[in-house]
């Protein structure tokens, strides 16, 4: 397919990138942020401008992946009739592109996307249509980057996956930053736990998380927590987390 996508950020990086390595053309990348454009553009050898006017009118697909506060404002005054128009958010509904086309709507990639990886993560992608033409193309696009992964999800879905999203993986990684600082001052090498963390990940594609638990608070080793919280006396913000999931642990068995 020929693709415009609207957007140079994570997302229209690493989207452009496996449509590319999919077989597809993109053929403009349209930005505020012109040096990032070009630079996108010349990587995956399209056009850029950061003229709406501009905006090649012979792309099959458009993909308006930019903050999703902006997408309403960036797709001012562009009108696509007859083309399939689809942003990128999770939680922001598909009619936020009705006055852009009657084929308008959403290709929600559900992965951490980040324009500097080098490797291609596997991406499924979640797609949703105002009617069927639009879920045909979306489908067919979405098969082509993620085969096995590839599914319809509404609005109200999507916002529901999304906000499992944040939790696995924003929250998680949250964690990470933390315990990193308190190694840190600590004088600890927060590397040391990287086999910890690849181990816990990989075990959830076989046992569900709940039964994978293991550690003091499932245990009620109530003398470790106590120790562990006397060791957390000057990482207050560490300290509250520890007890809250300790607390959250106790009461989901
Ligand atoms: N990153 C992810 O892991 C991920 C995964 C799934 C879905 N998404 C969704 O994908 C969309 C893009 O996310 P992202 O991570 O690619 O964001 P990003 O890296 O911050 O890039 C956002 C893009 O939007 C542009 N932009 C922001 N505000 C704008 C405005 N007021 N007017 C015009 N352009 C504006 C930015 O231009 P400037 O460079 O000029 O700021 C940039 O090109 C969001 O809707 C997000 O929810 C993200």
């Amino acid at each position: 397919m020929n693709i415009v996508l609207l957007g140079s950020g994570n997302v229209a990086a690493v989207l452009g990138r496996k449509f590319k390595a999919a077989g597809h053309t993109i053929l403009q990348i349209y930005s505020r942020n012109s040096a990032a454009a070009s630079e996108l553009a010349y990587e995956l050898d399209a056009e850029s401008t950061n003229y709406k006017s501009t905006i090649l009118k012979t792309a099959d697909v458009y993909i308006v992946a930019v903050k999703d506060d902006a997408i309403e404002q960036v797709t001012e005054e562009i009108y696509l009739p007859g083309k399939v128009v689809a942003h990128t958010a999770a939680s922001v509904p598909k009619e936020v592109l009705s006055r852009v086309t009657s084929h308008y709507g959403v290709f929600y990639p559900l992965q951490s996307l980040r324009k500097e990886m080098t490797r291609l993560p596997d991406v499924p992608v979640f797609f949703d249509g105002s009617d069927e033409h639009t879920k045909t193309v979306l489908a067919s696009l979405a098969r082509s980057i993620a085969p096995v992964q590839a599914l319809e999800a509404g609005d109200d879905d999507r916002q529901k996956l999304h906000v499992a999203a944040v939790v696995v993986s924003n929250f998680t990684n949250h964690l990470y930053t933390l315990a990193e600082e308190y190694c840190h001052k600590e004088g600890l090498d927060f590397k040391q736990l990287l086999p910890l963390i690849e181990e816990t990940a990989l075990r959830i594609r076989t046992v569900s998380p709940k039964a994978a638990q293991t550690g003091p608070a499932i245990r009620h080793d109530s003398e470790t927590i106590r120790k562990h919280l006397e060791l957390l006396h000057g990482h207050p913000q560490l300290k509250n987390i520890y007890l809250v999931l300790t607390e959250s642990l106790q009461t989901a068995e």
